[in-house]
Protein backbone atom coordinates (compact mmCIF):
# COMPACT_ATOMS: atom_id res chain seq x y z
CA UNK A 1 0.00 0.00 0.00
CA UNK A 2 1.11 3.14 -0.42
CA UNK A 3 0.37 5.00 2.21
CA UNK A 4 1.68 2.65 4.86
CA UNK A 5 4.77 5.38 5.47
CA UNK A 6 1.82 7.62 6.37
CA UNK A 7 0.58 5.69 8.50
CA UNK A 8 3.61 4.30 10.38
CA UNK A 9 4.44 7.67 11.37
CA UNK A 10 1.30 8.79 12.76
CA UNK A 11 0.86 5.35 14.37
CA UNK A 12 3.13 6.54 16.68
CA UNK A 13 1.49 10.09 16.94
CA UNK A 14 -1.56 8.47 17.88
CA UNK A 15 0.30 5.78 20.84
CA UNK A 16 1.82 9.12 22.25
CA UNK A 17 -1.50 10.94 22.33
CA UNK A 18 -4.18 7.89 23.25
CA UNK A 19 -2.24 6.16 25.78
CA UNK A 20 -3.56 9.20 28.07
CA UNK A 21 -7.38 8.38 27.13
CA UNK A 22 -7.12 5.20 28.22
CA UNK A 23 -9.75 3.87 31.54
CA UNK A 24 -8.23 3.05 34.53
CA UNK A 25 -9.71 -0.12 35.31
CA UNK A 26 -8.75 -1.31 31.54
CA UNK A 27 -5.07 -1.34 32.95
CA UNK A 28 -5.96 -3.54 35.16
CA UNK A 29 -5.66 -7.40 33.83
CA UNK A 30 -8.68 -8.62 36.44
CA UNK A 31 -10.84 -6.60 34.43
CA UNK A 32 -10.31 -8.27 31.49
CA UNK A 33 -10.07 -11.90 32.95
CA UNK A 34 -12.89 -11.67 34.90
CA UNK A 35 -15.02 -10.45 32.13
CA UNK A 36 -14.06 -13.29 30.13
CA UNK A 37 -14.73 -15.47 33.13
CA UNK A 38 -18.21 -14.23 33.16
CA UNK A 39 -18.71 -14.65 29.44
CA UNK A 40 -17.61 -18.40 29.36
CA UNK A 41 -19.55 -19.18 32.69
CA UNK A 42 -22.81 -17.98 31.68
CA UNK A 43 -22.34 -19.89 28.34
CA UNK A 44 -22.21 -23.18 30.13
CA UNK A 45 -24.93 -22.46 32.69
CA UNK A 46 -27.07 -21.94 29.76
CA UNK A 47 -29.84 -24.28 29.02
CA UNK A 48 -30.74 -25.65 25.66
CA UNK A 49 -34.11 -24.40 24.90
CA UNK A 50 -35.54 -27.71 22.97
CA UNK A 51 -39.35 -26.36 23.51
CA UNK A 52 -41.23 -25.67 20.06
CA UNK A 53 -41.63 -22.62 19.21
CA UNK A 54 -44.94 -21.12 19.74
CA UNK A 55 -44.29 -17.67 18.63
CA UNK A 56 -41.82 -16.49 16.10
CA UNK A 57 -40.68 -12.56 15.85
CA UNK A 58 -38.07 -12.47 12.66
CA UNK A 59 -35.72 -8.70 13.50
CA UNK A 60 -34.64 -8.54 9.74
CA UNK A 61 -31.86 -5.03 9.54
CA UNK A 62 -32.13 -4.13 6.04
CA UNK A 63 -28.63 -3.94 4.71
CA UNK A 64 -27.29 -4.25 8.27
CA UNK A 65 -23.97 -6.09 7.49
CA UNK A 66 -21.11 -6.81 10.42
CA UNK A 67 -19.48 -3.23 9.65
CA UNK A 68 -22.63 -1.44 10.49
CA UNK A 69 -23.00 -3.26 13.25
CA UNK A 70 -20.13 -2.11 14.64
CA UNK A 71 -20.39 1.14 14.23
CA UNK A 72 -24.18 1.11 15.59
CA UNK A 73 -22.59 -0.31 18.84
CA UNK A 74 -20.40 2.39 18.99
CA UNK A 75 -22.65 4.93 17.95
CA UNK A 76 -25.64 3.83 20.65
CA UNK A 77 -23.04 3.14 23.46
CA UNK A 78 -21.78 7.30 22.52
CA UNK A 79 -25.43 8.68 22.73
CA UNK A 80 -25.65 7.62 25.86
CA UNK A 81 -22.10 9.70 26.48
CA UNK A 82 -19.90 6.15 26.51
CA UNK A 83 -16.70 5.58 24.68
CA UNK A 84 -19.40 2.92 22.22
CA UNK A 85 -16.74 0.52 21.74
CA UNK A 86 -17.37 -1.40 24.61
CA UNK A 87 -21.36 -1.19 24.45
CA UNK A 88 -23.65 -4.04 23.89
CA UNK A 89 -26.64 -4.02 22.34
CA UNK A 90 -29.71 -6.22 22.71
CA UNK A 91 -28.78 -8.15 19.52
CA UNK A 92 -24.93 -8.89 21.23
CA UNK A 93 -26.63 -10.56 24.11
CA UNK A 94 -28.58 -13.60 21.95
CA UNK A 95 -27.34 -17.07 22.62
CA UNK A 96 -26.85 -18.21 19.62
CA UNK A 97 -24.58 -16.98 16.31
CA UNK A 98 -24.87 -17.91 13.06
CA UNK A 99 -23.96 -16.46 9.82
CA UNK A 100 -25.44 -17.42 5.89
CA UNK A 101 -23.95 -17.20 2.41
CA UNK A 102 -26.35 -14.33 1.09
CA UNK A 103 -25.95 -14.92 -3.16
CA UNK A 104 -29.30 -15.61 -5.45
CA UNK A 105 -29.14 -17.49 -7.82
CA UNK A 106 -28.43 -15.39 -10.47
CA UNK A 107 -26.18 -12.61 -8.74
CA UNK A 108 -22.80 -12.47 -6.40
CA UNK A 109 -24.98 -9.85 -4.65
CA UNK A 110 -28.49 -10.31 -4.27
CA UNK A 111 -31.08 -7.95 -3.37
CA UNK A 112 -33.78 -8.00 -0.75
CA UNK A 113 -36.57 -9.33 -2.89
CA UNK A 114 -34.00 -12.59 -3.49
CA UNK A 115 -33.26 -12.60 0.17
CA UNK A 116 -36.45 -12.62 1.40
CA UNK A 117 -37.60 -14.90 -0.87
CA UNK A 118 -34.58 -17.12 0.60
CA UNK A 119 -35.27 -16.44 4.45
CA UNK A 120 -38.76 -15.94 4.48
CA UNK A 121 -40.15 -18.60 1.54
CA UNK A 122 -36.56 -21.06 2.12
CA UNK A 123 -35.85 -21.01 -1.73
CA UNK A 124 -32.93 -18.89 -3.47
CA UNK A 125 -34.11 -17.11 -6.30
CA UNK A 126 -33.38 -14.25 -8.88
CA UNK A 127 -32.67 -10.91 -7.91
CA UNK A 128 -35.99 -8.32 -8.02
CA UNK A 129 -38.15 -11.36 -7.54
CA UNK A 130 -40.73 -12.15 -4.72
CA UNK A 131 -41.92 -15.01 -3.66
CA UNK A 132 -41.64 -17.06 -6.76
CA UNK A 133 -38.73 -19.61 -7.49
CA UNK A 134 -35.73 -19.26 -10.03
CA UNK A 135 -37.79 -20.41 -12.82
CA UNK A 136 -39.44 -17.15 -12.92
CA UNK A 137 -37.64 -13.69 -14.66
CA UNK A 138 -37.28 -10.64 -13.39
CA UNK A 139 -40.48 -8.50 -14.74
CA UNK A 140 -41.85 -11.38 -17.07
CA UNK A 141 -45.19 -12.33 -15.67
CA UNK A 142 -45.92 -15.31 -17.70
CA UNK A 143 -42.91 -16.55 -16.03
CA UNK A 144 -44.75 -16.12 -12.57
CA UNK A 145 -47.29 -18.84 -12.73
CA UNK A 146 -46.86 -22.15 -11.35
CA UNK A 147 -43.93 -20.94 -9.96
CA UNK A 148 -45.11 -19.22 -6.73
CA UNK A 149 -43.46 -20.40 -3.33
CA UNK A 150 -45.12 -19.60 -0.06
CA UNK A 151 -43.86 -18.22 3.24
CA UNK A 152 -43.43 -18.63 6.72
CA UNK A 153 -46.27 -16.14 7.32
CA UNK A 154 -48.42 -18.27 5.27
CA UNK A 155 -47.41 -21.46 7.29
CA UNK A 156 -47.74 -20.00 10.48
CA UNK A 157 -51.40 -18.74 9.94
CA UNK A 158 -52.15 -21.81 8.86
CA UNK A 159 -51.60 -23.53 11.89
CA UNK A 160 -53.56 -21.43 13.83
CA UNK A 161 -51.52 -18.65 14.42
CA UNK A 162 -51.92 -14.53 14.32
CA UNK A 163 -49.51 -12.74 12.13
CA UNK A 164 -48.20 -9.32 11.59
CA UNK A 165 -45.88 -7.42 9.60
CA UNK A 166 -44.38 -4.17 10.72
CA UNK A 167 -41.44 -1.88 8.09
CA UNK A 168 -40.17 1.32 8.48
CA UNK A 169 -40.53 1.05 4.68
CA UNK A 170 -43.52 1.10 2.36
CA UNK A 171 -45.30 -2.09 3.53
CA UNK A 172 -45.38 -3.31 -0.63
CA UNK A 173 -41.98 -2.57 -0.29
CA UNK A 174 -39.08 -6.03 -1.02
CA UNK A 175 -38.83 -6.72 2.32
CA UNK A 176 -42.55 -7.13 3.60
CA UNK A 177 -44.33 -7.69 0.52
CA UNK A 178 -42.05 -11.09 -0.09
CA UNK A 179 -44.41 -12.29 3.25
CA UNK A 180 -47.38 -12.10 1.70
CA UNK A 181 -46.89 -11.82 -2.48
CA UNK A 182 -45.78 -13.08 -5.37
CA UNK A 183 -44.59 -11.65 -8.25
CA UNK A 184 -41.82 -11.13 -11.15
CA UNK A 185 -41.06 -7.92 -10.04
CA UNK A 186 -40.90 -6.05 -6.81
CA UNK A 187 -41.53 -2.81 -8.54
CA UNK A 188 -45.33 -3.65 -9.32
CA UNK A 189 -46.72 -1.75 -6.36
CA UNK A 190 -49.95 -0.53 -7.94
CA UNK A 191 -51.67 -1.60 -10.68
CA UNK A 192 -49.83 1.89 -12.10
CA UNK A 193 -46.07 0.55 -11.40
CA UNK A 194 -47.35 -2.41 -14.04
CA UNK A 195 -46.81 -2.53 -17.41
CA UNK A 196 -50.10 -3.06 -19.37
CA UNK A 197 -48.78 -6.76 -20.78
CA UNK A 198 -47.83 -8.10 -17.33
CA UNK A 199 -51.51 -7.23 -16.19
CA UNK A 200 -53.21 -8.77 -19.27
CA UNK A 201 -51.40 -12.11 -18.38
CA UNK A 202 -52.95 -12.00 -15.68
CA UNK A 203 -50.39 -10.73 -13.01
CA UNK A 204 -51.64 -8.85 -9.91
CA UNK A 205 -49.91 -5.80 -7.89
CA UNK A 206 -48.11 -6.42 -4.69
CA UNK A 207 -50.75 -4.11 -3.06
CA UNK A 208 -53.87 -5.75 -4.39
CA UNK A 209 -51.79 -9.19 -2.61
CA UNK A 210 -51.40 -7.57 0.47
CA UNK A 211 -55.18 -7.59 1.57
CA UNK A 212 -56.45 -10.57 -0.22
CA UNK A 213 -53.43 -13.49 -0.18
CA UNK A 214 -53.26 -14.11 3.67
CA UNK A 215 -55.55 -13.15 6.12
CA UNK A 216 -52.63 -10.92 8.01
CA UNK A 217 -53.88 -9.83 11.49
CA UNK A 218 -51.22 -6.65 11.60
CA UNK A 219 -49.80 -4.54 9.12
CA UNK A 220 -47.70 -1.68 10.06
CA UNK A 221 -45.65 0.67 8.03
CA UNK A 222 -45.73 3.02 4.82
CA UNK A 223 -47.23 2.99 1.41
CA UNK A 224 -51.01 4.77 1.67
CA UNK A 225 -50.61 6.07 -2.25
CA UNK A 226 -50.50 2.49 -3.83
CA UNK A 227 -53.86 2.05 -2.07
CA UNK A 228 -56.13 4.82 -3.38
CA UNK A 229 -57.48 5.39 -6.89
CA UNK A 230 -55.37 8.00 -8.54
CA UNK A 231 -55.02 11.70 -7.19
CA UNK A 232 -56.55 10.46 -3.76
CA UNK A 233 -55.43 13.52 -1.42
CA UNK A 234 -53.06 12.45 1.11
CA UNK A 235 -54.69 13.00 4.66
CA UNK A 236 -51.69 14.53 6.06
CA UNK A 237 -50.31 16.60 2.62
CA UNK A 238 -53.43 17.56 0.90
CA UNK A 239 -51.84 20.01 -1.37
CA UNK A 240 -48.73 17.04 -2.60
CA UNK A 241 -49.55 16.56 -5.71
CA UNK A 242 -46.63 13.80 -5.90
CA UNK A 243 -48.11 11.87 -2.88
CA UNK A 244 -51.60 11.31 -4.33
CA UNK A 245 -53.30 8.18 -4.78
CA UNK A 246 -51.53 6.07 -7.64
CA UNK A 247 -54.05 3.33 -8.90
CA UNK A 248 -55.24 3.49 -12.08
CA UNK A 249 -57.66 0.69 -11.53
CA UNK A 250 -59.91 3.04 -9.07
CA UNK A 251 -59.65 0.72 -6.60
CA UNK A 252 -59.48 1.83 -2.92
CA UNK A 253 -57.77 -0.65 -0.67
CA UNK A 254 -58.10 0.53 2.31
CA UNK A 255 -61.94 0.73 2.48
CA UNK A 256 -62.21 -2.85 0.67
CA UNK A 257 -59.85 -4.02 3.56
CA UNK A 258 -62.35 -2.83 6.16
CA UNK A 259 -65.35 -4.46 4.18
CA UNK A 260 -63.37 -7.88 4.00
CA UNK A 261 -63.00 -7.12 7.97
CA UNK A 262 -66.51 -6.85 8.58
CA UNK A 263 -67.81 -8.70 12.07
CA UNK A 264 -63.76 -8.23 13.82
CA UNK A 265 -62.74 -5.26 15.21
CA UNK A 266 -60.72 -3.54 12.59
CA UNK A 267 -58.86 -0.39 12.35
CA UNK A 268 -57.07 1.36 9.92
CA UNK A 269 -55.36 4.35 11.51
CA UNK A 270 -52.70 6.71 9.45
CA UNK A 271 -51.25 9.05 12.79
CA UNK A 272 -49.76 8.78 16.23
CA UNK A 273 -53.02 9.90 17.89
CA UNK A 274 -55.31 7.37 16.14
CA UNK A 275 -52.72 4.63 16.39
CA UNK A 276 -52.68 5.68 20.21
CA UNK A 277 -56.06 5.07 20.39
CA UNK A 278 -56.25 1.55 19.55
CA UNK A 279 -56.54 -0.29 22.09
CA UNK A 280 -54.32 -4.06 21.35
CA UNK A 281 -56.72 -5.89 24.00
CA UNK A 282 -59.78 -5.47 21.82
CA UNK A 283 -58.62 -5.41 18.08
CA UNK A 284 -58.72 -7.79 15.90
CA UNK A 285 -57.34 -6.26 12.97
CA UNK A 286 -54.67 -3.51 12.12
CA UNK A 287 -53.55 -1.69 9.73
CA UNK A 288 -51.34 1.52 10.08
CA UNK A 289 -50.14 3.05 7.21
CA UNK A 290 -48.35 6.37 8.82
CA UNK A 291 -47.09 8.11 5.76
CA UNK A 292 -47.59 7.88 1.28
CA UNK A 293 -44.49 6.04 0.92
CA UNK A 294 -41.66 4.78 3.39
CA UNK A 295 -41.79 6.32 6.60
CA UNK A 296 -38.99 8.59 7.40
CA UNK A 297 -35.39 8.38 9.09
CA UNK A 298 -35.90 7.97 12.59
CA UNK A 299 -34.08 11.22 13.49
CA UNK A 300 -36.60 13.24 11.27
CA UNK A 301 -39.76 11.67 12.56
CA UNK A 302 -42.11 13.76 13.45
CA UNK A 303 -42.96 11.94 16.95
CA UNK A 304 -46.61 14.12 17.26
CA UNK A 305 -48.02 12.26 14.02
CA UNK A 306 -45.87 8.80 13.79
CA UNK A 307 -44.89 6.36 16.27
CA UNK A 308 -41.17 5.16 16.62
CA UNK A 309 -40.58 1.29 15.37
CA UNK A 310 -40.08 0.65 18.96
CA UNK A 311 -43.97 1.92 19.80
CA UNK A 312 -44.99 -0.17 16.74
CA UNK A 313 -43.35 -3.92 17.30
CA UNK A 314 -44.88 -2.92 20.89
CA UNK A 315 -48.48 -2.56 19.72
CA UNK A 316 -48.24 -5.40 17.15
CA UNK A 317 -47.00 -8.06 19.68
CA UNK A 318 -49.64 -6.88 22.12
CA UNK A 319 -52.19 -7.12 19.44
CA UNK A 320 -50.85 -11.03 18.19
CA UNK A 321 -50.09 -12.48 21.34
CA UNK A 322 -53.59 -12.44 22.31
CA UNK A 323 -54.06 -15.74 20.02
CA UNK A 324 -52.76 -18.92 22.39
CA UNK A 325 -51.85 -20.75 18.95
CA UNK A 326 -49.26 -18.09 19.09
CA UNK A 327 -47.87 -15.60 16.38
CA UNK A 328 -45.44 -15.29 13.42
CA UNK A 329 -44.44 -11.28 13.49
CA UNK A 330 -41.70 -9.60 10.56
CA UNK A 331 -40.28 -6.53 11.97
CA UNK A 332 -38.23 -4.52 9.58
CA UNK A 333 -35.46 -1.66 9.87
CA UNK A 334 -35.73 -1.30 5.95
CA UNK A 335 -34.48 1.86 5.89
CA UNK A 336 -30.49 0.96 7.37
CA UNK A 337 -30.39 -0.16 3.55
CA UNK A 338 -31.86 2.95 1.69
CA UNK A 339 -29.81 4.92 4.17
CA UNK A 340 -26.50 3.51 2.80
CA UNK A 341 -27.71 3.57 -0.84
CA UNK A 342 -27.46 7.05 -0.11
CA UNK A 343 -24.01 6.73 1.48
CA UNK A 344 -25.50 8.88 4.79
CA UNK A 345 -23.90 6.38 7.63
CA UNK A 346 -25.47 8.70 10.16
CA UNK A 347 -29.20 7.68 9.19
CA UNK A 348 -28.14 4.63 8.40
CA UNK A 349 -26.90 3.99 11.78
CA UNK A 350 -29.20 5.59 13.64
CA UNK A 351 -31.60 3.69 12.16
CA UNK A 352 -29.85 0.73 13.37
CA UNK A 353 -29.97 2.14 17.18
CA UNK A 354 -33.68 2.33 16.71
CA UNK A 355 -34.17 -1.56 15.63
CA UNK A 356 -32.16 -2.76 18.76
CA UNK A 357 -34.19 -0.39 20.64
CA UNK A 358 -37.47 -2.47 18.90
CA UNK A 359 -36.00 -5.99 19.67
CA UNK A 360 -35.11 -5.13 23.46
CA UNK A 361 -38.77 -4.18 23.50
CA UNK A 362 -39.71 -7.83 21.87
CA UNK A 363 -37.51 -9.59 24.45
CA UNK A 364 -39.69 -7.36 27.51
CA UNK A 365 -42.99 -8.64 26.00
CA UNK A 366 -42.05 -12.08 25.43
CA UNK A 367 -40.72 -15.11 27.47
CA UNK A 368 -37.67 -17.06 25.96
CA UNK A 369 -39.34 -20.19 26.49
CA UNK A 370 -42.16 -20.19 23.80
CA UNK A 371 -41.01 -17.05 21.77
CA UNK A 372 -38.07 -17.94 18.76
CA UNK A 373 -36.58 -14.42 18.71
CA UNK A 374 -34.56 -14.18 15.28
CA UNK A 375 -32.41 -10.76 14.48
CA UNK A 376 -30.43 -10.68 11.31
CA UNK A 377 -29.73 -9.29 7.57
CA UNK A 378 -30.53 -10.22 4.24
CA UNK A 379 -27.21 -8.11 2.69
CA UNK A 380 -24.16 -5.93 3.98
CA UNK A 381 -23.03 -2.63 2.26
CA UNK A 382 -20.16 -0.73 0.60
CA UNK A 383 -19.42 0.93 4.00
CA UNK A 384 -15.97 0.29 5.54
CA UNK A 385 -14.66 0.99 9.16
CA UNK A 386 -10.99 2.67 8.44
CA UNK A 387 -8.24 2.87 10.80
CA UNK A 388 -7.14 4.52 13.19
CA UNK A 389 -9.89 6.77 15.06
CA UNK A 390 -8.83 7.09 19.09
CA UNK A 391 -11.33 5.00 21.56
CA UNK A 392 -14.09 6.60 22.19
CA UNK A 393 -14.04 8.80 18.70
CA UNK A 394 -17.34 9.90 17.11
CA UNK A 395 -17.82 6.76 14.74
CA UNK A 396 -18.92 9.64 12.95
CA UNK A 397 -15.76 11.41 12.93
CA UNK A 398 -12.51 11.77 10.88
CA UNK A 399 -8.90 10.38 11.15
CA UNK A 400 -6.56 11.69 13.43
CA UNK A 401 -4.24 10.79 10.91
CA UNK A 402 -3.44 12.12 7.52
CA UNK A 403 -2.96 9.89 4.38
CA UNK A 404 -0.16 10.51 2.21
CA UNK A 405 -1.75 13.79 0.52
CA UNK A 406 -2.14 15.29 3.87
CA UNK A 407 -5.78 14.70 4.17
CA UNK A 408 -8.02 13.39 6.44
CA UNK A 409 -10.74 10.92 5.39
CA UNK A 410 -13.56 9.96 7.41
CA UNK A 411 -13.87 6.71 9.88
CA UNK A 412 -16.45 5.40 8.09
CA UNK A 413 -16.66 5.08 4.26
CA UNK A 414 -18.83 3.98 1.58
CA UNK A 415 -16.77 1.69 -1.67
CA UNK A 416 -19.08 3.19 -4.47
CA UNK A 417 -22.67 5.48 -4.52
CA UNK A 418 -22.77 8.96 -3.71
CA UNK A 419 -20.79 8.30 -0.19
CA UNK A 420 -17.43 7.31 -2.37
CA UNK A 421 -14.55 9.70 -2.74
CA UNK A 422 -14.69 11.43 -5.64
CA UNK A 423 -11.63 12.57 -7.25
CA UNK A 424 -12.20 15.99 -9.16
CA UNK A 425 -15.46 15.34 -9.32
CA UNK A 426 -16.00 12.18 -11.00
CA UNK A 427 -14.80 8.53 -9.84
CA UNK A 428 -11.58 7.24 -10.83
CA UNK A 429 -11.02 6.14 -14.10
CA UNK A 430 -10.34 2.72 -14.04
CA UNK A 431 -11.07 1.11 -17.76
CA UNK A 432 -8.08 0.47 -18.73
CA UNK A 433 -6.73 -0.46 -15.45
CA UNK A 434 -6.46 -4.28 -15.23
CA UNK A 435 -7.42 -5.00 -11.73
CA UNK A 436 -6.63 -8.72 -11.57
CA UNK A 437 -3.29 -8.25 -11.51
CA UNK A 438 -0.88 -8.81 -8.83
CA UNK A 439 0.41 -5.58 -8.89
CA UNK A 440 -3.00 -4.06 -8.72
CA UNK A 441 -4.00 -1.16 -6.82
CA UNK A 442 -8.15 -1.45 -5.50
C1 LIG B 1 -24.78 13.38 27.09
O1 LIG B 1 -24.11 14.60 27.28
C2 LIG B 1 -24.79 15.71 26.71
C3 LIG B 1 -23.89 16.93 26.82
O2 LIG B 1 -23.32 17.02 28.09
C4 LIG B 1 -26.12 15.89 27.44
O3 LIG B 1 -26.83 16.97 26.85
C5 LIG B 1 -26.95 14.61 27.27
O4 LIG B 1 -28.14 14.70 28.01
C6 LIG B 1 -26.16 13.39 27.74
N1 LIG B 1 -26.88 12.21 27.38
C7 LIG B 1 -27.00 11.15 28.20
C8 LIG B 1 -27.80 10.00 27.67
O5 LIG B 1 -26.51 11.10 29.31
C1 LIG C 1 -55.66 11.47 12.62
O1 LIG C 1 -56.56 10.73 11.83
C2 LIG C 1 -57.93 11.00 12.15
C3 LIG C 1 -58.77 10.06 11.28
O2 LIG C 1 -58.57 10.33 9.94
C4 LIG C 1 -58.27 12.46 11.93
O3 LIG C 1 -59.61 12.73 12.28
C5 LIG C 1 -57.33 13.31 12.77
O4 LIG C 1 -57.54 14.68 12.49
C6 LIG C 1 -55.89 12.96 12.47
N1 LIG C 1 -54.99 13.66 13.39
C7 LIG C 1 -54.08 14.53 12.98
C8 LIG C 1 -53.26 15.15 14.05
O5 LIG C 1 -53.92 14.81 11.81
C1 LIG D 1 -7.67 17.23 -10.90
O1 LIG D 1 -7.74 18.43 -11.64
C2 LIG D 1 -6.54 19.19 -11.63
C3 LIG D 1 -6.78 20.51 -12.34
O2 LIG D 1 -7.47 20.31 -13.56
C4 LIG D 1 -5.40 18.39 -12.28
O3 LIG D 1 -4.19 19.10 -12.24
C5 LIG D 1 -5.25 17.07 -11.54
O4 LIG D 1 -4.29 16.25 -12.17
C6 LIG D 1 -6.57 16.33 -11.46
N1 LIG D 1 -6.38 15.17 -10.60
C7 LIG D 1 -6.72 13.94 -10.98
C8 LIG D 1 -6.43 12.85 -9.99
O5 LIG D 1 -7.28 13.69 -12.02
C1 LIG E 1 -5.34 -9.14 -16.33
O1 LIG E 1 -4.32 -9.76 -15.57
C2 LIG E 1 -4.50 -11.14 -15.41
C3 LIG E 1 -3.44 -11.63 -14.41
O2 LIG E 1 -2.17 -11.19 -14.78
C4 LIG E 1 -4.43 -11.83 -16.74
O3 LIG E 1 -4.64 -13.21 -16.60
C5 LIG E 1 -5.50 -11.23 -17.64
O4 LIG E 1 -5.39 -11.79 -18.94
C6 LIG E 1 -5.40 -9.74 -17.72
N1 LIG E 1 -6.57 -9.22 -18.41
C7 LIG E 1 -6.46 -8.35 -19.43
C8 LIG E 1 -7.75 -7.91 -20.06
O5 LIG E 1 -5.40 -7.92 -19.83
Amino acid sequence: MESTRGFILCLFLLVTISSSSAKVEEENPEFWRSQARETLQSALNRKINTNVAKNVVLFLGDGMGITTLTAARILKGQLQNQTGEETVMTMDTFPNVGLAKTYSVDFQIPDSAATATAYLCGVKTNINVIGVNAAARNGACKTQKGNEVTSILKWAKDAGKSVGIVTTTRVQHATPATSYAHSASRKWYSDADMPDSAKLDGCTDISSQLIRNIDIDVIIGGGRKYMTPRGTKDPEYPRDFSVRGKRKDGRNLITEWQKLKTGKVAHYVWNRTEFDAVNPETTDYLMALFEPGDLRFEVDRDPSMDPSIVETTEKAIRILQKNPKGFFLLVEGGRIDQAHHDGRAFMALHEAVAFDYAIARALELTKEHETLTIATADHSHTITHNGYPFRGQSILGKSPLWALDFRPYTTLMYGNGPGHKLINGSRPDIRDVNTSKITAVI
